[in-house]
């Protein structure tokens, strides 16, 4: 990944700057969606693959990583936020590593290999995606897979216009303490279809999950595959 811009390093500073507030948030159940929907449909795709291990990418404050523990695999988790990353090692559930998505990309393999599930839960916020998955993919077992959950693209659009570009994330209703605002790069979903092709995947499967109080998605689930050598 050679480009910086700003908001890349707005985007990776808030998740220090930030960290408490979103441990809090994550821990105490403060973001509706998360408790209702979201962490379940992550947690049963990832189980579902049947994984011994697992690479928790962009971990944050690790409750993924401790939760498929507890079902007796073994995780890896890493995450750019220092901060972050004391807070899961705190916990247990790992080993956890502070490691940049760019030192990722430099360096996949020092996570140990190989995965038969890497999964982002949420952590894909860059506007360059293609390197990072094309580095997970380098990590996966044969028959491996990634798994993306993310914001469902027309639901995080409404009131906007449903074209790629750089937003800001204010975690109003998620906790108190946030002191930063987060630049996140949203995309459309044909942008995240074509991010995998350009990182050599195809995307297997797509789930919806829809929110038991608005019958609308609450996310999406991507399950790519490294395309087959022909
Ligand atoms: C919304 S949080 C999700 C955390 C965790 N996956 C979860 O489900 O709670 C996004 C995470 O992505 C991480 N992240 C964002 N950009 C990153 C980058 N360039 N390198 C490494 N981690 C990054 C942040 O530090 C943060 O922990």
């Amino acid at each position: 990944m050679s480009r910086q811009p700003a908001e890349e390093q707005r985007l990776a500073e808030s998740w220090d700057i930030n960290a408490a507030a979103w441990t809090q948030s994550v821990r105490e159940g403060l973001i509706r969606s998360r408790q209702l929907v979201t962490d379940r449909a992550i947690t049963e795709a990832v189980l579902r693959r049947r994984p011994t291990r697992v690479l928790d990418a962009g971990c944050g404050e690790g409750w993924l990583a401790r939760k498929l523990t507890s079902q007796g695999i073994a995780v890896t988790g890493f995450d750019g936020s220092e901060s972050l990353i004391a807070d899961a090692q705190q916990h247990g559930g790992g080993p956890f590593f502070t490691l940049s998505y760019d030192d990722f990309c430099a360096q996949a393999h020092v996570l140990g290999e190989p995965f038969d599930v890497v999964v982002f839960n949420f952590a894909l916020l860059s506007e360059e995606l293609s390197p990072i998955l094309r580095a997970a993919s380098q990590t996966l077992a044969p028959g491996g897979c990634i798994l993306i959950q993310t914001l469902h693209p027309v639901e995080a659009s409404q009131g906007q216009g449903y074209e790629n570009g750089w937003r800001e994330e204010h975690f109003s209703g998620m906790g108190e303490g946030y002191k930063a605002a987060m630049p996140w790069f949203f995309r459309t979903l044909s942008s995240w279809l074509d991010e995998l092709r350009r990182a050599g995947l195809d995307c297997v499967a797509l789930e919806e999950p829809l929110h038991p109080e608005t019958g609308r998605p609450a996310s999406l689930i991507l399950t790519a595959v490294p395309r087959p050598q022909i």
